[in-house]
């Protein structure tokens, strides 16, 4: 099925979103349509403040441009209130636990809670604990609202998912994880490609095999050729130390104008952000006319919105 002929159904049977794992292709489409829809509104100047009076706690355990404006700004143009939670400030970050936390924030009438951590396991437990929808805004493992802005992006640029390949190119960490799962179910033909050492776990790899068609390889030339879009993320994610090694095994897999003449005639490149140029994307790429990378960042907007729309209606 593709996202042009999904009919909308104006809710979601996940209450939660922790990963794309647990979304069905119907749910993810459900998404992107209502994120198409959102965004047609805020161009048009049109209100659309269905979440009047909501508010969304957003704790942070590191740091964020486009996942903290876009949440708080989102949430607004929703006619609701973001409430923003370093956990520098709030108790968490003192050791409080999450269950206690969570505990609390259920007393005081919170209608969602988007929370950006480490493990995996403290998103679980606040959806465990809470009486509100969770939302995972990247955790160690996984980065769903990305990837949802990113497939939105995608289907912004080619008009259907079938027939589409996105390689990518580095670390498989988070954003590839997530990448992987959520390219699979849609049916985007998904290759990340890196050196051994530092691709994405067997178990998360098998996983999104069973959704659609996924390869890890290192072979640059098999992931460029027949590619459309070009992806890069960082070589080292927020709470990873710098090493050389790493840095050495990733750079053949920079994404440059060399490897980007290897794919497709019209391809495009993207990149979650925050870009590091001279390391994982030169700035000829990342700068010139293919990168979508900013409109891929405004769809964080309006995807998140659809998110918290259909999670806190
Ligand atoms: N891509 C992304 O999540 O960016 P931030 O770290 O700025 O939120
Ligand atoms: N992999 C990166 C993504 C940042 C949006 C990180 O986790 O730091």
């Amino acid at each position: 099925m593709e996202l042009a002929s999904y009919k909308k159904k104006g809710r979601l049977n996940n209450k939660h979103l922790l990963t794309l794992r647990d979304y069905s292709v119907g749910e993810i489409y459900e998404i992107l349509s209502c994120a198409l829809r959102l965004k047609f509104l805020q161009k048009k100047g049109k209100k659309h403040e269905y979440l009047k009076g909501k508010t969304l706690a957003m704790i942070f355990e590191k740091s964020s441009t486009r996942t903290r404006v876009s949440f708080e700004q989102g949430i607004r143009q929703l006619g609701g209130s973001p409430m923003f939670l370093s956990s520098a400030d709030i108790q968490l970050g003192r050791n409080e636990t999450v269950h206690d936390t969570v505990q609390v924030l259920n007393r005081y009438d919170i209608d969602g809670i988007m929370m950006r951590t480490f493990e995996q396991s403290k998103l679980d437990e606040l959806a465990r604990y809470g009486n509100m929808p969770v939302i995972n805004g990247l955790s160690d493992d996984f980065h769903p609202c990305q990837v949802l802005a990113d497939l939105m992006t995608v289907y912004e640029a080619y008009g259907r998912f079938g027939g589409v390949k996105l390689s990518y190119f580095g670390d498989g960490g988070n954003v590839a994880n997530s990448l992987m799962i959520g390219g699979a179910k849609v049916g985007l033909d998904v290759c990340v490609c890196g050196p051994a050492e530092y691709a994405p776990k067997p178990e998360i790899v098998a996983e999104a095999r069973k959704f659609g068609k996924v390869t890890v390889t290192d072979d640059l030339d098999e992931a460029a050729r027949d590619c459309d879009v070009l992806y890069s993320d960082v070589f080292f994610s927020m709470g990873q130390k710098p090493d050389q090694k790493k840095e050495k095994a990733l750079m053949p897999y920079q994404v440059n104008a060399g490897l980007m003449a290897k794919t497709n005639p019209d391809s495009v490149f993207m990149h979650c952000l925050p870009a590091h140029r001279g390391e994982e994307v030169t700035t000829e790429v990342i700068d010139g006319p293919r990168s979508i990378v900013f409109e891929e960042a405004e769809n964080r907007l309006h995807v998140q919105k659809a998110v918290m729309y259909l999670l806190m209606k």
